[in-house]
């Protein structure tokens, strides 16, 4: 099943939003790389086949985000890998890195993007399909961007790092993953940290993370290193990967 045609007509009618998203319009663009949110156009988004909404997220999404993130992370880390973090360290890493403060405070900082993906009403008028941007259930998947801060000794001051791209287990397979990764590379492309910086972008993964590592490369990152990622005191075996240019 494919998720991820975007062909739908869009109109954001909720939520204060200013103007309409024309078909297939690429998330957002803003006329500022580091500006706040609603400088990005914070409803603006790529509506995909099946109803869904790639945006850019809001300090009111900070509650569904943290609860999203740690849905995530425990369904890949605890129930799809079964790493056996002893609980001390888990309850310490789960408090530090999805806490609604933490949350709210990434959503808050300006060199920060996210995005989100949530199920929209969609209704049909004159034979086309439109949404309506009421969401008809909690997020499902998110994408998070910033300075890159891995420990890797080529890293130079103002390039990008994906922090995080994660959908529920229920989202995975069918595209949505791609459509995501896609809007955030083009952004980080489009908008160079400082230009100077050269595009290139990094990220972590799990060294047992066949999936996400082939994912991954399949979009012209490959790896240059690897460190050991702390959860308390435990330390994952991690990754480092880049991508020096955008596939042409
Ligand atoms: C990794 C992830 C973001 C990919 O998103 P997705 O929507 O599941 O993947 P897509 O359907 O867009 O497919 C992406 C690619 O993975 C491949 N793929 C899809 N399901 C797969 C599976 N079960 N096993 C192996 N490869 C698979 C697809 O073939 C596709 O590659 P191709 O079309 O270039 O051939 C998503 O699965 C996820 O959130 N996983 C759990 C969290 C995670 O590991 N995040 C990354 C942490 S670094």
């Amino acid at each position: 099943m494919a998720l991820y045609e975007p062909h739908f007509m869009s109109h954001t009618a909720n939520r204060g939003t200013s103007g309409g998203v024309a078909s297939g319009d690429v998330t957002a663009p803003g006329p500022a790389p580091h500006g706040s949110l609603t400088e990005h156009g914070a409803l603006r988004g790529q509506v995909l086949a099946g109803g869904y909404l790639i945006r850019t997220a809001m300090p009111g999404d900070a509650e569904a985000l943290a609860a999203l993130k740690l849905a995530t992370f425990r369904a890949t880390f605890l129930e799809a890998f079964r790493i056996p973090y002893p609980p001390a360290d888990l309850a310490l890493f789960e408090a530090e890195s999805y806490g609604l403060a933490k949350v709210r405070a990434e959503l808050a900082d300006p060199s920060h993007m996210t995005w989100v993906v949530e199920k929209v009403g969609v209704v049909e008028k004159n034979g086309m399909v439109e949404q309506d941007n009421t969401p008809t259930a909690p997020l499902i998947a998110y994408a998070h961007i910033g300075p890159c801060k891995l420990p890797h000794p080529d890293v130079r001051p103002g390039e990008w790092e994906l922090y995080q791209i994660y959908l529920l287990p229920t989202a995975q397979g069918a595209g949505l993953g791609k459509r995501l990764l896609a809007t955030a590379l083009d952004y980080m492309t489009a908008h160079p940290v400082i230009p100077q910086a050269g595009g290139r972008i990094w990220l972590g993964v799990w060294s047992g993370n066949a999936k996400a590592r082939a994912f991954y490369v399949a979009r012209g990152f490959a790896e240059v290193g690897e460190y050991r990622f702390p959860v308390g005191n435990w330390r994952d075996d991690e990754l480092i990967l880049r991508r020096d240019a955008a596939p042409a």
